[in-house]
């Protein structure tokens, strides 16, 4: 008889049940993941909401995991059962011009796990060994959990291009935007300001790492031109989602500056952009979205190495079963940065 595991089964939107189902077994490059603990993300919530691959349901999400190794399938050397892993969720084809170039985001037949296939929120998940990523076993599941956001984090930052010494601003100190304060400080820009309209998350953000904090719009030009002798900062990352806010962004940037696009708006969406003033001030915008194969070796590099204050993000957890009240609850909780589901 097969043995038999949990899985969170989002059967429609705003609803999950725990489904019993055969664990996976691995074949020809494949390893099986025993799943240990896995994050909960905006994307999820867009997901549980039915606003995001809702052709993909009944599916179970969940993408931001760590698990470790429990069996290999035929051909995969290099991995070692037992040992603690993280997984890059991006499969890409393989086979076409941007596999091809390693740029499996931009694949057209890419498919992400817990996205458009089923994913953590299970006991167990099978998936090609290529992506898998070795963890330290001293280093807490909640920790490696944090892996892949961070990765989106750190994707931006190097598309951005920023380095030591420059000015920054983020826009939005939610989850993420709390990441990437925390990234440029760890990479040594400066001064960083961060914006949100709630105060309560400035000042985490501001906790966190960033020099000034906003938290009236209306004070926001003022602060970014006081901190940066007028002239914008270098980088302008826009974690929010909102066009009024990308034009925003726009107007603060320095001449030359880059503009990291990261928060995600709604398929029309526009950015007003003069080209004259594009190629006067050579200015950029770098486009990023999720995190793959190097970022996710750099992420877990920062989290194994302590370079990033994980408390605000591991503190508010649920076991598999109260998946349910976990995703409910999340709006009650504007405190806890992130929530994580405990699967093992
Ligand atoms: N590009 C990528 O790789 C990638 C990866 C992960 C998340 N994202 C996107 O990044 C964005 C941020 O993610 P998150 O999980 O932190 O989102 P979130 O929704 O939890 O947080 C957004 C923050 O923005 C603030 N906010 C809302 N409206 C505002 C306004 N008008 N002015 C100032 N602040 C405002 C909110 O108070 C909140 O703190 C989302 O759009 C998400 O979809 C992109
Ligand atoms: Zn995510
Ligand atoms: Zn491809």
């Amino acid at each position: 008889m097969t043995d038999m595991m949990r899985a969170a089964v989002l059967t429609e939107p705003g609803r999950f049940e725990i489904r019993s189902r055969p664990i996976p077994t691995p074949g020809p490059g494949e390893v099986l993941i025993r799943i240990t603990r896995v994050g909960i993300c905006g994307t999820d919530l867009h997901i549980f909401h039915g606003n995001y691959a809702a052709d993909s349901l009944p599916m179970v999400p969940g993408h931001e995991f760590t698990g470790t190794i429990r069996a290999l399938g035929a051909g995969v050397g290099g991995l070692t059962p037992g040992a603690k892993a993280v997984v890059d969720m991006n499969i890409g084809c393989g086979a076409c011009y941007w596999c091809r170039r390693n740029e499996i985001l931009n694949c057209p037949h890419m498919r992400q796990m817990g996205i458009t296939m089923d994913g953590a929120f299970a006991d167990y998940m099978v998936v090609p060994a290529r992506l898998v990523i070795p963890a330290p076993e001293a280093v807490p599941d909640a920790v490696l959990a944090l892996t892949e956001p961070l990765s989106c984090v750190v994707r931006a930052a190097r598309k951005a291009q920023v380095t030591f010494g420059q000015s920054a601003l983020v826009i939005g100190a939610g989850p993420i935007g709390n990441l990437h304060v925390q990234l440029l400080r760890t990479i040594g820009a400066a001064p960083i300001i961060v914006t949100d309209r709630s105060a309560d998350r400035v000042a985490m953000a501001v906790a966190a790492g960033a020099d000034i904090g906003v938290s009236d719009p209306a004070q926001l030009r003022h602060a970014v031109m006081a901190a940066t002798e007028g002239r914008g900062t270098d980088v302008v990352v826009e974690s929010v989602g909102q066009p009024a806010l990308y034009a925003e962004a726009m107007r603060l940037m320095r001449r030359g500056g880059h503009l990291a696009a990261f928060g995600l708006t709604g398929p029309e969406a526009e950015l007003p952009l003069n080209i004259l003033d594009t190629i006067l001030h050579e200015n950029s915008v770098k486009g990023s979205v999720a995190g793959m194969g190097q970022d996710m070796h750099d992420a877990l590099t920062l989290l194994v190495h302590g370079r990033i204050d994980t408390a605000a993000f591991t503190r508010a957890s649920f076991p598999l079963e109260q998946i349910q009240q976990a995703f409910d609850s999340i709006p009650d909780r504007p405190d806890d940065l992130k929530t994580q589901i405990v699967v093992a």
